[in-house]
């Protein structure tokens, strides 16, 4: 998936990549896995124990600028997470933030809520 992302980026290059990893019939531990419940605190912890850090996960959470959503608010099947579904661009901050009018189709996680009202990543 990283190395998806980067192709399709803009200019995005073409890197090689080998898959190794052993198949496992072993289930993951659970509670690894970021909930769109969880507090700010948690989230960042979850990803902080990966290495990625907290601004740089704000910058990874720009995913949902072109993303939309269908099983946590089911009677919304389809909502966009910002005003511009389908365009690559930071609206999605704004909006999150509640700068400005959220056009109503929108549906925003209440885990990128907490995470744009936190102290740590909040300017961003
Ligand atoms: C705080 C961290 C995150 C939380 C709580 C979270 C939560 C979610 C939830 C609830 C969905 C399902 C939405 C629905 O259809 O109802 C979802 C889907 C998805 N998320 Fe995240 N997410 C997080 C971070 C990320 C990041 C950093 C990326 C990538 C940069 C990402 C990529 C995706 C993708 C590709 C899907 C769609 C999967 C599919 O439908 O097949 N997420 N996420
Ligand atoms: C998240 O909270 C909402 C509102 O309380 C609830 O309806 C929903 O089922 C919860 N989702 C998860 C995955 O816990
Ligand atoms: C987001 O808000 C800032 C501050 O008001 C503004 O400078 C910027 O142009 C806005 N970005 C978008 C994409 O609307």
């Amino acid at each position: 998936m990283a190395i998806q992302a980067v192709i399709m980026c803009p200019l995005g290059t073409r890197i090689r990549f080998f898959a190794g990893r052993k198949d496992s019939s072993q289930p993951a531990l659970d509670g690894l896995l970021p909930g769109v419940n969880d507090s700010a605190d948690k989230l960042i912890r979850l990803f902080e124990d990966k290495t990625i850090l907290p601004h740089d996960l704000v910058a990874l959470l720009g995913a949902p600028s072109t993303s939309q959503q269908f099983f946590v608010e089911p009677k919304c099947r389809g909502a966009p997470q910002d005003g511009t579904l389908g365009v690559r661009d930071t609206l999605f901050y704004n909006q999150t933030r509640g700068m400005g009018q959220l056009p109503k189709k929108v549906f925003l996680f209440p885990s990128d809520l907490v995470i744009s009202q936190d102290p740590r990543v909040n300017a961003e």
